[in-house]
């Protein structure tokens, strides 16, 4: 199973891959949050992506493609992985396909995680992620069984430094105009499904299982 999460901030990628990885037992590759990990280490790639992180933006394709492409073609990811947050643009998703070529192997589905932008500004703004792992909550709607710690890794929760009402703003924005235009690159290849985005975590989880049923 190769799968790539797709959808605006605050969608539920992160959410829905937590749950399809304790059903799948595969690989995680979240690019947002290798790129976050980079950043508390400091290393190079950290030092060099904050800005963008900071200010809302894509990160250098030349600091992402690379990456991911090496992380995919991994032999833990013989089986199969999640991604999320990659490809964002039309030369990511070349990369992507190219790679997929050169290994011999294809993407089994891209899941369109659907929801207004409306709600996902009061996602965004309630969210809580763990301190080690970044798995997310929601102080409403997913709140962890004891306040302010992971149910999983029982580190703390806290607030991305991304999630300020300002940044979400220009990462929507960045989304519609770089990300958006990939839904009609991968349904023409007759590989989107979209999954309604605005129902409870558990209900999306259930229709995405069947749809992953349908195509296993
Ligand atoms: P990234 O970390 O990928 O962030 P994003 O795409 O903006 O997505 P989010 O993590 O904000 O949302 P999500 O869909 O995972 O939602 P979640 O499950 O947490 O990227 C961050 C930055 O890194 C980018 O801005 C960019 O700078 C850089 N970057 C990353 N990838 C890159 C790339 N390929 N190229 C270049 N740069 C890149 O849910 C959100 C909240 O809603 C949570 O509180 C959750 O509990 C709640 N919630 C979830 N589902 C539901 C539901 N069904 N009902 C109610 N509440 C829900
Ligand atoms: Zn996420």
């Amino acid at each position: 199973l190769n799968l790539i999460l797709f959808g605006p901030p605050g969608a539920g990628k992160g959410t829905q891959a937590a749950r399809l990885q304790d059903d799948f037992r595969l690989p995680y590759v979240a690019t947002g949050d290798i790129l976050r990990a980079a950043v508390k280490d400091g290393t190079e790639l950290g030092r060099a992506a904050k800005a963008y992180m900071d200010a809302g933006d894509l990160v250098p394709d030349e600091l992402v493609i690379d990456l991911i492409v090496e992380r995919i073609s991994a032999d833990d990811s013989r089986d199969g992985f999640i991604l999320d947050g990659f490809p964002r643009n039309r030369a990511q998703a070349d990369a992507l396909g190219e790679a997929f070529d050169r290994l011999g192997r294809r993407i089994t589905a891209v899941l369109l995680i659907d929801v207004p932008d409306d709600d996902l500004v009061r996602r965004i703004t309630g969210r809580r992620v763990s301190a080690k792992t970044g798995r997310p909550y929601h102080v409403e709607t997913d709140p962890p069984k004891h306040e302010g710690r992971c149910d999983i890794d029982g580190s703390r929760l806290i607030q991305r430094d991304d999630d300020r009402p300002d940044v979400v703003r220009k990462r929507l924005e960045v989304y519609h105009r770089e990300t958006e235009p990939l839904i009609s690159y991968y349904d023409d290849k007759g590989l989107l499904r979209r999954v309604d985005g605005t129902r409870s975590p558990t209900e999306v989880h259930d229709h995405i299982r069947a749809v992953l049923a349908t195509l296993r």
